[in-house]
């Protein structure tokens, strides 16, 4: 089993299936939220300009079902894993998921790179607020329904995010993908910039997607919580 305590730069990317055993639903594969197209369409740059009210009532319960939810196992471990790391190691997540559950679970460094529901944008005044989920009815500000602070469909990745992100990528001697189905770029095509260093690119993943054999040196199939303590420990 290979050790991850011998690497420096480690850049861990973390899908939706890291947060499955939570109890929040992934987007593909069964009973994925984007199955339902009435979902679907509403995650969009242009559902979040022409259907904020509908856009905004189905990522405020996204927000409610993740306030009730806690860190899972996987979470925990890269948690613990950060707090031991040596003195000039680093570990830095790059999250596609916008629950907020590394945190939660004492990450530091997390990127989140398609945003968070924990954050909420007035497009009035440009705003950004942290509204509290125990209200039954998503945000409003200057009058106007509120959007959540996500990378909808059509938008850009957030200017910070991106930075951090290429600089994780451009120093990382390890890269490992969990719970994620690869299917979404850019956050696809990190195995690739992490390849260009010549990391070691490790996969870790309910199950094994198509061409993930041939960009990743090792490929776990597996659930996050029962492999990812097994190697970050
Ligand atoms: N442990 C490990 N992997 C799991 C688990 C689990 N318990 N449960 C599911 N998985 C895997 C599935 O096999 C699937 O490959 O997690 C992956 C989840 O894939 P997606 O639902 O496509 O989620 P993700 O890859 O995070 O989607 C990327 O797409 O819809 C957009 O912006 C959204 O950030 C999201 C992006």
């Amino acid at each position: 089993m290979a050790d991850f305590s011998s690497y420096k730069h480690i850049v861990v990317l973390t899908g939706a299936g890291i947060s499955a055993s939570a109890g929040l639903r992934t987007y593909r594969g069964p009973d994925g939220l984007w199955n339902d197209p009435e979902v679907a369409k509403l995650n969009d740059a242009f559902a979040m300009a022409k259907r904020r009210d509908e856009v905004a009532a189905m990522f405020w319960k996204f927000r409610r079902a993740i306030a009730a939810t806690q860190p899972t196992a996987a979470h925990r471990a890269l948690a613990a894993f950060e707090e031991k790391l040596p003195a000039g190691a680093e570990l830095t997540i790059i999250t596609q998921n916008i629950d907020g559950l590394h945190q939660a679970a004492g990450n530091r460094r997390v990127c989140e790179y398609h945003g968070s529901l924990a954050r909420w944008r007035c497009d009035v005044c440009k705003g950004e607020l942290s509204p509290s989920p125990d209200s039954e009815t998503p945000p409003t500000h200057c009058n106007e329904t509120m959007r959540p602070s996500v990378v909808a469909f059509g938008e850009m990745i957030p200017v910070d995010a991106e930075r951090t992100a290429k600089v994780a990528l451009r120093d990382c001697d390890l890269f490992v993908a969990i719970g994620t189905s690869g299917t979404v770029s850019p956050a696809s095509s990190f195995v690739r910039w992490a390849a260009l260093n010549g990391a070691m690119r490790v996969l870790m993943n309910l199950e094994i997607f198509d061409g993930a054999r041939s960009e990743f040196t090792y490929c776990y199939e597996g659930k996050a919580d029962d492999l990812v303590p097994q190697f970050f420990r």
